[in-house]
């Protein structure tokens, strides 16, 4: 890629000089697109690349000040100096970056995730001093691991970052999303616990008047088979109804035998139920809040709950309950694969696809990405089928209308596994949540990565921000912190 860049200078400079302003662009996207090819080994979607390019070459030529934005945001996300001293450079970077994401993502494989990282530093044109100072290869086995977790989470806070609408998605009409009742759970039955959610929310009036304690938190085949229930969830379409999803294909999950939508409680329920509920916050970094939470009777976990080796004595490694969407499943981090279940959230149409292919056992289905006009295949997550359960969307439109003030377009993951956690046991305890500066985003980072807009892709921390604070402090939950730094 360096060789190719220094060939393209010249003749870019050469088409400048000739006044020629578009053939010079369409010059070098051209050199660039065979270069990448031959260096990136991308095999048989080379058509598809080309035909991308050219679409893509329209784009070149109008540069937004976005994208500007965005390479400036992913190198400060890998640390490197960017050289954006050309505009045409700018969006075939962005275009590069977003090839080398779909390859990594496309082998699933791990391994590949530092290789990739390297390439897409290559690509920002970073000093050799850098380039040596991150040579993987060169560095022992211990610092290996450790590069290989870092590149993936910076390598996920760039896909997060290229997944941003261009056009956000429009507001969501507040009178409407909270206007339909809520189904609730027919076999509901209050916890006997003397100290539970429901009754530390007679405390506070706020939590009292938004809490339906016997909302309906996970999907049966009788959301589509009873009519009843099937209309209620037809007003909203995803997450918050089923409007607009292939109502076959929902019945297919559904009443798929391996959907079994196993009990959360093995025997009877224990009289009280205590559970932790763990991010990915830095604020585990170093903490030795392991012990402390696997000592719960459940441990709730979502997105990279990386717990093997080191992170273990500060993270736990127990997992109650794993909720994941395609995008974010790291399945296979989940070390009690016969205990633990797995928590499947339908964000968009394609979840629900991807669901009825986990169920059959079969590939995922090709997912298209706006954002990059594209297809690729999210890897088939690691788990038993007979372990799943699915988040009810009508527990999603609560939590969203009730809890978050129709701030952002949808409750982020950790928003809603608390919520979970609130429903289902009698004290909830948090770790690893709350934006810290004292601390990196997460803790599986190597390197110290602020908060900034980027690194957080496009959710509400402020907003969720403050809700921790006002359920701590309604004494709803308890939120771990560190006073030990
Ligand atoms: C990276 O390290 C390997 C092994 O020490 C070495 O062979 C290679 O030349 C290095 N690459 C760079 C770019 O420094
Ligand atoms: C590899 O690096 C780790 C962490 O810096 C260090 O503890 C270990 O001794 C190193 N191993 C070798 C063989 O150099
Ligand atoms: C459908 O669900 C509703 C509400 O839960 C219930 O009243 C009704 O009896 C159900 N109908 C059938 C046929 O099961
Ligand atoms: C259930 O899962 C098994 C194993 O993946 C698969 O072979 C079978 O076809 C599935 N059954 C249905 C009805 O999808
Ligand atoms: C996406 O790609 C297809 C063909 O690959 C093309 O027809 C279409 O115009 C592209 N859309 C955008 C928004 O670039
Ligand atoms: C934890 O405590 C520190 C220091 O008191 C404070 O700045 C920070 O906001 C707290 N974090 C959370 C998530 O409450
Ligand atoms: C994690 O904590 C250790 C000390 O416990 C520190 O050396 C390291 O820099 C921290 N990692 C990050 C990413 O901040």
């Amino acid at each position: 890629m360096f060789r190719t860049r220094r060939l393209y200078r010249p003749v870019l400079l050469l088409a400048m000089a000739m006044g020629c302003c578009v053939m010079g662009y369409m010059l070098v996207l051209h050199q660039d697109a065979s270069s990448v090819h031959s260096l990136m080994n991308i095999p048989e979607n080379i058509h598809n690349f080309q035909e991308y390019q050219r679409v893509h070459e329209k784009d070149a030529l109008h540069i937004d000040s976005s994208n500007n934005d965005k390479i400036e945001q992913i190198a400060s996300l890998l640390g490197v100096d960017v050289n954006l001293n050309h505009e045409a450079d700018v969006s075939n970077k962005i275009l590069q970056i977003e090839l080398l994401l779909d390859k990594f993502r496309t082998q699933g494989d791990d391994k590949q995730a530092g290789n990739v990282l390297k390439e897409i530093q290559s690509v920002l044109q970073f000093s050799s001093n850098d380039r040596t100072n991150n040579n993987i290869t060169s560095v022992n086995k211990t610092v290996a691991v450790e590069e290989k977790v870092s590149a993936e989470s910076i390598l996920e806070n760039i896909e997060n970052l290229l997944e941003q609408p261009v056009v956000p998605p429009p507001p969501i009409p507040k009178v409407k999303l909270d206007i339909k009742p809520y189904i609730k759970e027919p076999n509901f039955k209050p916890s006997i616990c003397s100290k539970t959610v429901t009754k530390y929310a007679e405390k506070s009036a706020w939590f009292k008047s938004r809490h339906i304690p016997d909302i309906k938190i996970f999907m049966d085949k009788y959301d589509v088979n009873n009519f009843t229930n099937y209309y209620k969830l037809s007003h909203y379409g995803l997450p918050f109804g089923i409007k607009g999803v292939d109502r076959k294909v929902l019945a297919q999950v559904l009443n798929n035998p391996n959907f079994t939508n196993p009990n959360l409680f093995p025997n009877t329920r224990p009289n009280c139920v205590r559970c932790a509920v763990v991010g990915c916050g830095g604020v585990l970094n170093g903490s030795n809040a392991g012990e402390e939470i696997d000592g719960h009777d459940f441990v709730f976990r979502l997105n990279r709950a990386l717990t093997k080796g080191k992170f273990g004595k500060d993270t736990g490694v127990r997992t109650s309950f794993y909720t994941f969407f395609p995008e974010s499943q790291y399945t296979k981090e989940v070390q009690d694969q016969t205990n633990a279940k797995f928590i499947y959230v339908n964000f968009k149409k394609y979840d629900v696809d991807y669901a009825n292919n986990m169920l059959r056992g079969v590939k995922s289905p090709p997912m298209i990405s706006y954002a990059r006009n594209k297809t690729w295949y999210p890897p088939k997550p690691l788990l038993n089928v007979q372990n799943l359960k699915i988040v009810h969307p009508d527990f999603m439109r609560y939590v969203f209308t009730r809890f978050l003030d129709f701030k952002a377009y949808r409750p982020t993951t950790g928003a809603l596994v608390v919520f979970l956690a609130l429903h289902i046991c009698d004290e909830v305890n948090m770790y690893g949540f709350g934006y810290d500066s004292r601390f990196s985003i997460h803790y599986y980072d190597t390197k110290y990565i602020a908060l900034t807009k980027a690194s957080v892709a496009s959710h509400d921390v402020d907003n969720e921000r403050q809700l921790w604070q006002k359920l701590t402090d309604q004494g709803i939950l308890y939120l771990y912190n560190r006073t030990d730094v």
